[in-house]
């Protein structure tokens, strides 16, 4: 299905998510970006089930996914300028926004943290869930930790297998990265992630005021090595140098493809890590990836890439 909410409606299945939900369970939920694992954010139980499901460290904090826009001040402490533009410009999208936490907000999502990760995704079947659900869903991507990020529900229930009460099937993810993040608790705000949005609007939104993703990142999770499937993954920055370090290691008698992703950006987001897992498919030993310029997706594909590489 390709994300016709009628559909899944008439089959109930936005019920039977919520219905998993409000038990404490967790539900594989299509986004634009990747599919996540979705638990009631207000329920210690379920928050701490996602991690030990993910098998992700607890100070890794999760991401709060709201219905939309109205929903942001429930959730914080108070509500940034910059986050207002960025929330007002970009949601529903794939940005996810660091304000101060409201009280309520549980330790176990945000890892001790003061801050708490926000966004509204824009999926029919994510929006439907979430509307349906009335609260926040704290969902990471729905895979095992440092692995590679599903992007299709079979990528969920093959990853995650009876550890994922319920998949609701939204088809492939259009975008196929992460969303970007953006602290909005410093001045200037800072990108900790490239994602879905370029860095490149982010700043045009905030009038220049961002500082960039190169910098040192103060989140946690965006350590090497992530992404990364099973096969070795290697790094060019160039067509020609990938052809030539192949050919090297295919003589030495390994199992080894290139990876090109510069044709087509929006291509290469949405297959990125269909590629990474048909590596794995396929048996390969390894993968030489060629990094793409660091310009608007690319920024996203070149950070996972490296990072997959374990050069993140
Ligand atoms: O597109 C996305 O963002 C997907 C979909 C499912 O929404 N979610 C996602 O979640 O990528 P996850 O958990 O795989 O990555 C979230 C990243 C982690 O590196 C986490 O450490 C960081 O965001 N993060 C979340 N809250 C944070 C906080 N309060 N302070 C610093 N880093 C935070
Ligand atoms: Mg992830």
């Amino acid at each position: 299905m390709t994300g016709e909410i009628g559909e899944i409606d008439e089959t109930g299945e936005i019920d039977e998510g919520v219905a998993v939900l409000r038990r404490g369970g967790l539900v594989g939920m299509p986004t634009e970006t990747v599919y996540g694992l979705a638990g009631d954010a207000s329920n210690e139980a379920a928050v701490r089930r996602i991690f030990s499901v993910k098998r992700r460290p607890p100070d890794h904090p999760l991401i709060v996914h709201i219905a939309d826009r109205s929903q942001l001040a429930g959730w914080s402490a108070h509500v940034p300028a910059s986050a207002a533009v960025l929330a007002d410009a970009c949601w529903p999208g794939p940005l996810t926004l660091l304000v101060p936490k409201a009280d309520h907000v549980l330790a176990a999502v945000t890892g001790g943290r003061d801050t708490v990760g926000i966004r509204v995704p824009a999926h029919p079947v994510a929006t439907a869930l979430l509307q349906c659900f009335g609260g926040g869903l704290a969902a990471p991507s729905a895979n095992r930790f440092g692995q590679v990020s599903p992007t299709t529900a079979g990528h969920v229930r093959d990853d995650l297998g009876g550890d994922v009460d319920f998949v609701l099937d939204g088809g492939a993810c259009p975008i196929g990265v992460e969303s970007t993040i953006v602290d909005c608790t410093t001045s200037p705000p800072q990108i900790l992630r490239p994602g879905g949005i370029a860095d490149e609007e982010i700043s045009r939104l905030l009038d220049g005021a961002t500082e960039g993703s190169s910098g040192p990142t103060r989140a946690s999770g965006m350590r090497a090595s992530h992404y990364a499937p099973r096969a070795r993954v290697e790094i060019s920055e160039t067509v020609a140098g990938a052809t030539i370090l192949a050919a090297q290691l295919a003589s030495d008698g390994l199992a080894v493809d290139v990876l090109d992703p510069t044709a087509d950006l929006v291509v290469a987001a949405q297959q990125l890590y269909v590629w990474l897992r048909d590596a794995d498919t396929r048996g390969l030993d390894v993968l030489v990836a060629v990094l793409p310029p660091s310009f608007g997706l690319g920024h996203a594909i070149r950070d996972r890439l490296l990072k997959a590489a374990g050069r993140g």
